[in-house]
């Protein structure tokens, strides 16, 4: 048995990963994430934007379909939501002050609702042309108007601000543009999401697209989504960014993932965004 073989084995990957035939099964329901008894009512479909030409069907699918219930519950329920003591110390870090300039991101911003929407549109190309994350405005805030040290990207203070800012675009609808500044680097993103990677030379949509629905391990497939970004894992008991996901996906196929933070990462996670497009933003989401 050859070692590539073995290492399949050992991921229990599913035979059906390997039929050529698409083998994707669309969530037979799909209700809507009701929080707190319908404080806030999140749908969890929308039509499948026009750009992926039907390579999801016609309908795309939030990530929360496919957990359990119990995962699913601790989602709509804000109390039990283990994501929302990240997003409170998210706002406590936006009301201090911190570095040389002897600013808080409130000095400037205000109030954090004024960052209402700026999850929907994320990743988006800046003033200088470059294609920037949550992240990177964070951190060229903090380093350039605050006199303060970057955070690293997938730090636990990065997670929460990213969390609390992701919070509240709750239920706006993602909407990344993909056109004009966007295009060059959204065809990078989408070249990266078919190349197949690893020993196991599987492409993102090996499992995501064609296979979605399946179970792989005792995992469920999902679409790979990131509407619900940055989220809760409750199995790696902790805040999960999305860099930090695409770094153990490509890690799953044996390959070794580009840096969090890259121009690669960045450019997938625009393209992965938009195919999301239309899906509401989940703000602070649970996933297993
Ligand atoms: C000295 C003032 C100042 C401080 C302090 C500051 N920012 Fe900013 N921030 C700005 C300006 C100016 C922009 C650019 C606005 C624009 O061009 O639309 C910006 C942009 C942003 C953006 C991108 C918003 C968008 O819609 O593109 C985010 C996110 C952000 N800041 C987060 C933060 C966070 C988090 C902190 C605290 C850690 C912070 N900022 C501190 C002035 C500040
Ligand atoms: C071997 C199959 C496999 C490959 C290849 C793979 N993933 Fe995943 N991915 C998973 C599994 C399993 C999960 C956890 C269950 C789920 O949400 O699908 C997951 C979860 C995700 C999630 C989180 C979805 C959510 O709602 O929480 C994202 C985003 C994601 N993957 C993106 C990617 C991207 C981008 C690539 C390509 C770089 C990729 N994946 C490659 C198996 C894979």
């Amino acid at each position: 048995m050859t070692k590539a073989i073995r290492s399949l084995g050992a991921l229990g990957i599913s035979l059906a990963l390997t039929l050529p035939a698409l083998a994707e099964t669309a969530p037979t329901e799909t209700p809507d994430i009701v929080i707190d008894g319908g404080a806030v009512t999140l749908p969890t479909f929308a039509d499948a934007p026009a750009h992926l030409e039907g390579a999801l069907g016609d309908k795309i699918y939030s990530g929360w379909v496919f957990r359990d219930a119990e995962t699913r519950a601790m989602q709509e329920d804000d109390f039990a939501n283990p994501s929302m003591a990240f997003v409170d110390q998210g706002i406590e870090a936006w009301n201090t002050v911190d570095g040389t300039e002897g600013k808080s991101c409130a000095s400037c911003h205000n109030e954090i609702e004024s960052m209402k929407g700026v999850r929907a549109v994320m990743p988006k190309v800046n003033a200088a042309g470059e294609l920037w994350s949550m992240e990177n405005y964070i951190n060229d805030c903090r380093t350039n108007r605050m006199g303060a040290e970057a955070w690293k990207w997938s730090s636990q203070p990065m997670e929460n601000m990213t969390l609390a800012i992701s919070l509240q675009s709750r239920g706006m609808p993602v909407d990344v543009a993909i056109d004009g500044p966007a295009k060059p680097f959204w065809e990078k993103g989408k070249e990266i999401y078919y190349t197949r990677y690893g020993q196991l030379e599987l492409s993102c949509a090996n499992c995501h697209q064609q296979n979605y629905g399946q179970m792989i391990r005792a995992d469920h497939l999902s679409q790979g989504q990131t509407n619900g970004f940055p989220v809760f894992r409750i199995n790696g008991a902790g805040t999960v960014s999305l860099h930090e996901r695409f770094s153990g996906c490509i890690r799953d196929t044996r390959a070794e993932p580009f840096e969090q933070g890259s121009q690669e990462f960045r450019d997938l996670e625009l393209y992965v965004a938009s195919r999301g497009n239309g899906l509401p933003v989940e703000g602070a989401s649970v996933r297993h």
